[in-house]
């Protein structure tokens, strides 16, 4: 049975914050014993945004890794890796951008959003509106399967769907197809391959979606066949075409919005975050200093635990108990607010202490991260040019 193919990117444009822990890597960690799992610095994407100013992005490179090391992602298990180390993305970034509608780019919500939204640099440029096609690239470049993302994420993998069955369409066609079809079906042994065909029927026929699944299934757990002969037979299920990319689904990931520390949304641009690794001094003052409910101004007065960023936390962070606690303390002003805050700030400095602890050895020697990161683009590489042998030939370029 071959598992499940993740793979998610970080854009490197900064220290990593709480909200990012909670938002993202938590679910990165939750996957990594279930599927194959892989994390890259995604480089390129930030410099579409931060092509002025790059430093940003270089310094941020290896710190993020410790950030998912600290995290808990785990090297031996998932492929971390930096997407400007595996060219193959910019190969086959190019190769899709010769067949992709403008439009299409275009229509993508981040990139008239994010042009509206950001004024203090450029984003007309070629690069930012190939955005989503160079994250589709880093998707099918690898077959995944699977894609966690968050909802602002969602229309760039649907468009990477919509890539993958264009590019199908477009470069998948064989003269005898069919004729090639039916004998690799052949090698799956006489019973599976009537059952195939069968399957087949049914979807073709009635649109039946679990007899889709259910051949697809047989196809993965099948180890006699060649790489060409299982796209063919995945193919052929669907149409009558090779299927040499494949369509991945978006995995959401519902993050609850995390609070910072003015009760926004924690994040760098309205500095208002807690670092994943900051120093406890640090953090300590800056929650002590957290504001709360604005209508609790004296000790004595009543508070409203939904008007106060501090509770936004605690649900994050605390115990059924400790949230009754605090509801009621709160509303009766039996408790104060520096009170409230103490095992809130206890619960945060103590996560942030395995982090650090957890990360330690990888400050001291960042050689150890530079050979996790060696490791792990050698691997993708394997992978991105398996994919590139079968696009270039797909598409007639491979001279041989
Ligand atoms: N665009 C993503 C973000 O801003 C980062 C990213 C780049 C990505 N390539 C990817 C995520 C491929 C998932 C898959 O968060
Ligand atoms: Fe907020 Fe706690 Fe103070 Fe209530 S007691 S206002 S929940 S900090």
């Amino acid at each position: 049975m071959y598992a499940q193919r993740v793979l998610s990117g970080m854009r490197p444009t900064g220290n990593l914050h709480l909200g990012h822990y909670h938002g993202v890597l938590k679910n990165w960690i939750s996957l990594q014993a279930e599927y194959e799992c892989l994390f890259f610095v995604a480089d390129w994407h930030a410099l579409t945004t931060h092509y002025d100013n790059p430093s940003i992005i270089s310094d941020s490179v290896w710190n993020m890794v410790i950030d998912w090391i600290a995290a808990g992602v785990d090297p031996a298990q998932s492929t971390l890796f930096i997407q400007s180390r595996v060219p193959e993305h910019a190969e086959l970034h190019l190769l899709l951008s010769m067949c992709t509608p403008l439009g299409w780019l275009e229509r993508v919500p981040s990139f008239k959003d994010q042009q509206e939204k950001i004024h203090d640099k450029d984003l007309s440029t070629y690069g930012f509106l190939g955005y989503p096609l160079l994250q589709a690239a880093d998707i099918l470049i690898y077959r995944a399967d699977q894609i966690p993302v968050g909802d602002d994420q969602v229309p760039h993998v649907e468009l990477t769907r919509e890539i993958a069955r264009r590019f199908n369409f477009l470069f998948g066609g064989e003269a005898d197809f069919e004729k090639k079809a039916l004998e690799a079906s052949k090698k799956l042994g006489g019973k599976r391959s009537r059952l195939i065909l069968e399957l087949r029927q049914k979807f073709q026929e009635q649109g039946d979606e679990i007899s889709l699944e259910r051949a697809k299934a047989i196809l993965q757990d099948s180890q006699n066949l060649t790489m060409d002969d299982r796209e063919r037979l995945f193919g052929y299920l669907e149409g009558v075409r090779r299927l040499i990319l494949v369509e991945p689904q978006p995995l959401l990931t519902l993050a609850s919005r995390f609070t910072g520390l003015d009760g926004q949304k924690m994040s760098k641009s309205y500095g208002n975050t807690i670092g994943m690794r900051e120093e406890p001094d640090k953090v300590v003052v800056k929650l002590k200093k957290m504001p709360t409910d604005p209508a609790r101004v004296r000790r004595s007065d009543p508070g409203s635990p939904e008007n106060c960023p501090v509770w936004s936390l605690h649900k994050i962070y605390s115990n059924n108990d400790l949230l009754s606690w605090v509801k009621d303390g709160c509303k009766t002003a039996s408790i104060g607010c520096v009170e409230c805050k103490k095992p809130l700030i206890d619960s945060i400095v103590s996560e942030q202490k395995v982090f650090r602890e957890r990360a330690k050895p990888y400050e001291e020697d960042i050689g150890i991260v530079k050979n996790i990161i060696a490791d792990g683009c050698e691997r993708a590489r394997d992978l991105a040019k398996q994919t590139m042998r079968d696009v270039r030939e797909a598409m007639d370029i491979d001279y041989t």
